[in-house]
């Protein structure tokens, strides 16, 4: 039988992956979208699958509680067939959210309200619509940790402490817990993905990998030769590609053993800092790096000609940052059997190849699932 699924922010990176994902493996999806002015199909994420016979589009606005319970309210009356069928349960994929840590110092109160408030608001709305027939992911993350492995520079696992230490990072633990409540007191299969860092060429061009490809491709197509600007280049980040980890979101809403219903660690197992992705990313181009300078004052030249490629602009600091972060993901591989199948440089190089095509006006048929 065709299965269910729910997937809100199906535009950003992530969700629209796993819709594509969803929709390639066989199920309906109702997927949940904030209401803009922009038509949809224009959003280069989502344009491939967008007019799918199984994919329904759905107003959905998380900073509107009314919204939130209308929203399961319709995707329930359009699954209640299903649902009369035992043991048939509706899968959601809650990956809507205010995602920049940086931007949340400036907006603290309405990354509480999306990242926290809406989801108490949404796993409410769907206990009293599905009672106990669904399953429910979250799209949790490593910035819960903080600086915990700074010092002594231990892999991150399931059992790490956390130690948030932004407004973000404050507003996911809120939500990490809602789960895992709902989980013990009510006996629903709601588990947290602590997902690392994880980027692809559908990455916002906000977030750092992204901004150093796009940066890396404007200069190499001629359509800026001004130098990036960047802040903590020494932060590291155990950086995977997010088509691996659309499908780990999707192998922890299957198992059916009681034990490996739980919050699971995903990352690489490796670290690297934002300079290391600098230097590959301008690799690929066939530039070579050579930084100089310290501190606010550092640069990086091209080591050929001594151009000015990369330089500290103090705007792009944090109030507080995370320099460290590393995964051990050995419990989700050893579990539901997930795995990793691409490099940083692969996908580094990957996103600058898809970049330099984007400047060139050629939209790439994307390599969705190799
Ligand atoms: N965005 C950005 N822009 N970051 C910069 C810059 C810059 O110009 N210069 C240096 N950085 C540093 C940041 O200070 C941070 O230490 C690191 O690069 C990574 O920043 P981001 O790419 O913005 O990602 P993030 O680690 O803060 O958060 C991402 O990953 C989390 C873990 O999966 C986001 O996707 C979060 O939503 C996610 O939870």
């Amino acid at each position: 039988m065709q299965k269910l699924a729910i997937v809100t922010g199906m535009t950003g990176q992530d969700g629209s992956y796993l819709t594509e994902y969803l929709l390639n493996t066989g199920y309906k999806v109702y997927a949940g979208v904030r209401r803009i002015s922009m038509p949809l199909s224009s959003n280069s994420n989502i344009k491939k699958f967008i007019n799918h016979p199984n994919l329904t589009i759905i107003n959905l606005d998380f900073l509107d509680s009314s919204s939130i319970q209308s929203f399961v309210e319709t995707v329930g009356k359009y699954c209640s067939g299903y649902l009369k069928i035992m043991d048939n349960y509706i899968e959601v994929y809650n990956l809507a959210a205010q995602s920049h840590v940086g931007e949340s110092f400036k907006i603290p109160t309405l990354t509480h309200q999306i990242n926290a408030v809406g989801v108490i608001t949404l796993l409410d709305a769907l206990y009293y619509v599905f009672n106990k027939r669904f399953k429910f992911y979250q799209a949790s993350t490593s910035e819960l940790y903080g600086n915990t492995a700074f010092d002594n520079k231990n892999k991150l696992d399931e059992q790490s402490e956390f130690n948030p230490a932004s407004p973000y990072a404050i507003s996911k633990l809120s939500a990490f817990l809602t789960v895992k409540n709902y989980r013990k007191a009510h006996d629903i299969h709601a588990v947290n993905g602590i997902l690392f860092n994880h980027e692809s060429p559908r990455r916002g061009v906000d977030f750092v990998t992204r901004k150093i490809t796009d940066g890396v491709a404007k200069y190499a197509t001629g359509q800026n030769q001004s130098p990036i600007q960047l802040g903590n280049i020494r932060a590291r980040r155990d950086w995977g590609d997010a088509r691996d980890y659309v499908k780990a979101m999707h192998l922890m809403l299957q198992p059916t053993k009681e034990d490996n219903v739980r919050d699971y660690v995903v990352a690489t197992g490796e670290t690297f800092s934002v300079k290391d992705c600098c230097n590959l990313a301008f690799k690929k181009i066939g530039v070579t790096l050579r930084w100089v300078g310290t501190g606010i004052h550092e640069a990086a030249v091209n080591n050929e000609n001594n151009e000015v490629m990369i330089q500290i602009n103090s705007k792009f600091y944090r109030p507080s940052d995370v320099e460290y972060l590393l995964g051990d993901s050995s419990l989700i591989q050893n579990n539901l059997n997930w795995k990793i199948k691409h490099s940083f440089r692969d996908l580094v190089f990957d996103m600058v190849e898809h970049d330099i095509e984007l400047c060139k006006g050629k939209e790439r048929g994307w390599h969705v699932f190799p």
